[in-house]
């Protein structure tokens, strides 16, 4: 008897799961269905909203072409030069802000085109503070990267890379370019005053009498091409991968040795300190004795901040 009801109560309860499959199998089938469909619609959406992004993007680039052509060939253009270069600067770093890699080159093409961004020419637009993240030139079969001369002082930028550019007298002073690279660029008489060049990689460049006082390239890497009559005076070189012809041109057939005065050695020691080029109005000794302290705490800083942030260029 005992038996017959355990067997009853069992046969039962897989009635009642029999009952019950469809339902379940339903609910279950409805659950995958449902996160399926969320996640091709969150795909269309990412897509259109790219899609848009970019119709914006192409937008902003032709207004602004329009605009800056627009203002080239009017006659307030030569009557109120101030103020028309002011209006260019504006237009052009709000414009650099919203558009990706390939249309800032652009921008910066036209600019120089336009004869707008020359150091050696007295009208210019000055793009310091300007966004150039992203930004690529690249010599090609069929496109050549000439931009001898070029003036972009003061930029900031991730991601920039220059290859196979005449970029002779080029201007980067106070730029903050980490992790830039120049690769087979002819940078003859460029400067980097007080350029952030953290992380930048010179490969094969022809650098001849490059500046590069007061720049930051610690964990940099200078290797290949002509390296000779540099001037490092006040760089700092820390942790940075230099070919050795960089420090000793003389002994590979170079013919003018680079300048290292103040700079600070890729293993953190210093180069023949020169204390009157770290003073600006040098009037007494205790002047000196501020600046050696003032150049052992920044020795110490920097060698704390570099141990903390090695591999990142922000943060
Ligand atoms: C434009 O500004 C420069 C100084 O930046 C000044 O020397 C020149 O006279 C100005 N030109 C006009 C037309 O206002
Ligand atoms: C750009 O340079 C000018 C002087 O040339 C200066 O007045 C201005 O503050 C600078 N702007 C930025 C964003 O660095
Ligand atoms: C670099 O510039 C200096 C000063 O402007 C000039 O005397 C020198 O000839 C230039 N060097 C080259 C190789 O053009
Ligand atoms: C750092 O390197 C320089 C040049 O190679 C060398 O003269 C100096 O002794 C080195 N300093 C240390 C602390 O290794
Ligand atoms: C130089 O750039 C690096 C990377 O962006 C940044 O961490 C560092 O603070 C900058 N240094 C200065 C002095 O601006």
């Amino acid at each position: 008897m005992e038996k017959r009801k355990k067997l009853s109560k069992r046969l039962n309860i897989i009635k009642l799961l029999l009952a019950a499959l469809p339902t379940v199998a339903f609910g279950v089938f409805t659950i995958v269905f449902t996160l399926q469909q969320d996640a091709s619609a969150k795909a269309t959406r990412e897509q259109d909203q790219e899609q848009a992004d970019e119709t914006n993007r192409r937008l902003i680039f032709k207004e602004y072409i329009d605009d800056m052509t627009d203002l080239l060939l009017s006659k307030r253009y030569d009557t109120n030069i101030n103020e028309s270069l002011l209006h260019i600067r504006v237009q052009t770093l709000t414009v650099l802000r919203n558009l990706d890699g390939a249309r800032k080159s652009d921008v910066i093409r036209f600019l120089y085109e336009s004869h707008l961004i020359h150091s050696n020419q007295p009208i210019k637009v000055h793009l310091n503070g300007s966004d150039l993240t992203g930004l690529k030139f690249i010599k090609s079969s069929a496109e050549s990267c000439d931009l001898t001369d070029i003036y972009l002082p003061g930029v900031y930028g991730e991601n920039i890379l220059f290859e196979g550019c005449l970029l002779d007298r080029a201007v980067f002073d106070h730029a903050e370019m980490c992790g830039t690279v120049f690769q087979s660029c002819s940078l003859v008489n460029s400067t980097f005053l007080e350029t952030n060049l953290t992380k930048a990689h010179f490969h094969d460049n022809q650098l001849f009498e490059a500046k590069f006082n007061g720049a930051l390239l610690s964990h940099s890497s200078i290797k290949g091409g002509v390296l000779q009559g540099m001037d490092f005076t006040n760089a700092d070189l820390y942790q940075s991968d230099i070919d050795h012809q960089v420090f000793y041109p003389l002994a590979h057939g170079g013919l003018i040795a680079n300048i290292f005065i103040n700079a600070r050695h890729p293993n953190g020691s210093f180069f023949a300190i020169d204390t009157n080029d770290l003073i600006v109005d040098g009037q007494a000794q205790t002047k000196v004795c501020f600046a050696e302290v003032l150049l052992v705490s920044y020795t110490v800083i920097f060698y704390l901040s570099s141990v903390i942030k090695a591999e990142h260029c922000r943060g």
